[in-house]
């Protein structure tokens, strides 16, 4: 896929109405936020437009309503906080509505230095269905498409595919340009070495990444559940560990393409071993194969040390996916060790995905890290080297 799309640099905004796709698919509980990073990323985009005299319509989803109205997630706390990130001096509107008069006609009377917050686009059928007549009401309240969405640009929905293919210009922002510099760093020509940083719980959601990025970089670094599956198929014992046993071929034959393309792929060598999944389960470190009735929850302390050392000798490194249980602070330190070490190191670092991030966040290393990606399934799909929709409409350079 080219990456080379046009940014707001090709537009004069002075007058117009731009149309920002963002993704404010932020946790919420109780009309609480969770996490405002997303928010917080799109503030850069909406300033520099209103900034140059445009105004700006900026929609999102928010969770899977499903194409109806679900109370809890119109976008008000979202656009709250929005208008608390923007200060007092520019003006955000918000509306319980998407597409109908009541959006038309907000979105008419925008004035220059003014932001409006549509509501939920997947209250709409025609959101994920991406509708045409979804797309050509969206497009006829702008004049200038522009997609900040990145966590949503794996999504062929009305307003990330439709939308761009219907209202031109349509160019990347702020956000959308940072999130693909990261990726031409990583693997456009990059430093060598280069690293890749691969866990999770299974390998079957990794397979693609795992192939993909064996023509890329010079050394893998496994580890999570999915390490097991990999252990196990080389007939190492692994206890009572998560396995996909129907996922043994393919183990092997990504172990066995990663040494005819000279890929150096590392497996855990010593394990955080527990009697339980819990917190507060026994727990020993193992080196080798796992006994029976104990299952592998952390990589242990030898292999800390062999991924801090390939991190430490890397040029270029990508990370995604944790190096145990993260979310039980027990299995949590393998995952931010490979947190601190990137923070100890000046190489560029590229992190995308939940835990990842969370484990940069938990550690407070997020300044020393290169480029945290705002993306879950969509940094996945970069990794695994497919098109994106939502950057695929976009004009081209
Ligand atoms: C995300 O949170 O990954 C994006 O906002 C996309 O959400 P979705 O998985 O519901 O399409």
């Amino acid at each position: 896929m080219s990456l080379a799309k046009q940014t707001l640099d090709s537009i004069d905004f002075a007058g117009k109405r731009a149309f920002v796709r963002v993704d404010f698919n932020v946790p919420l509980k109780d009309g609480v936020i969770g996490d405002d990073t997303r928010i917080r990323a799109a503030v850069p985009t909406i300033l520099a437009i209103l900034a140059s005299g445009g105004s700006v319509i900026a929609a999102s989803h928010l969770g899977r309503p499903k194409g109806k109205i679900v109370e809890d997630l119109h976008m008000d706390p979202v656009a709250e906080r929005l208008q608390t990130l923007l200060g007092s001096n520019i003006e955000v509107k918000w509306i319980h509505d998407v597409r109908g008069d009541l959006a038309k006609t907000a979105a008419a009377q925008l004035e220059p230095g003014q932001v409006l917050v549509l509501d939920n686009l997947r209250f709409e059928e025609g959101e994920t269905s991406n509708d045409s007549s979804m797309a050509a009401d969206l497009a006829s309240m702008a004049d200038v498409f522009v997609q900040d969405a990145f966590g949503t640009c794996h999504r062929a929905h009305a307003s990330t595919a439709g939308l761009p293919s219907t209202l031109k210009p349509a160019v990347a922002g702020k956000l959308l340009q940072n999130e693909i510099e990261a990726f031409d760093m990583a693997f456009g020509s990059p430093k060598r070495p280069v690293v890749a940083v691969v866990g999770g719980a299974k390998v079957s959601d990794k397979i693609v990444v795992l192939e993909s990025l064996l023509d890329k970089v010079d050394t893998v670094l496994v580890g999570g559940g999915m390490a097991y599956t990999f252990l196990a198929a080389a007939g190492i014992g692994i206890g009572n560990s998560l396995c996909e046993e129907d996922k043994f071929d393919v183990a092997r034959s990504i172990v066995e393409k990663a040494a005819a393309k000279g890929v150096e792929l590392l497996l855990p060598t010593d394990h955080l071993v527990a009697d339980n999944f819990a917190a507060d389960a026994n727990t020993q470190i193992i080196e080798g194969a796992l006994p029976d009735g104990w299952m592998g929850l952390d990589i242990g302390p030898e292999t800390t040390q062999t991924y801090s050392d390939k991190l430490r000798g890397a040029a270029t490194v990508v990370w995604n996916g944790p190096m145990g249980v993260f979310e039980l602070e027990p299995f949590s330190h393998g995952t931010s060790a490979i947190a601190l070490v990137l923070a100890e190191t000046d190489n560029l670092s590229v992190v995308g995905g939940g835990d990842s991030v969370a484990a940069i966040k938990k550690n407070q290393v997020e300044s020393r890290i290169t480029h945290i990606s705002t993306g879950g399934g969509a940094f996945l799909e970069m990794l695994e080297g497919k098109e994106l929709p939502g950057i695929a409409a976009l004009d081209g350079r």
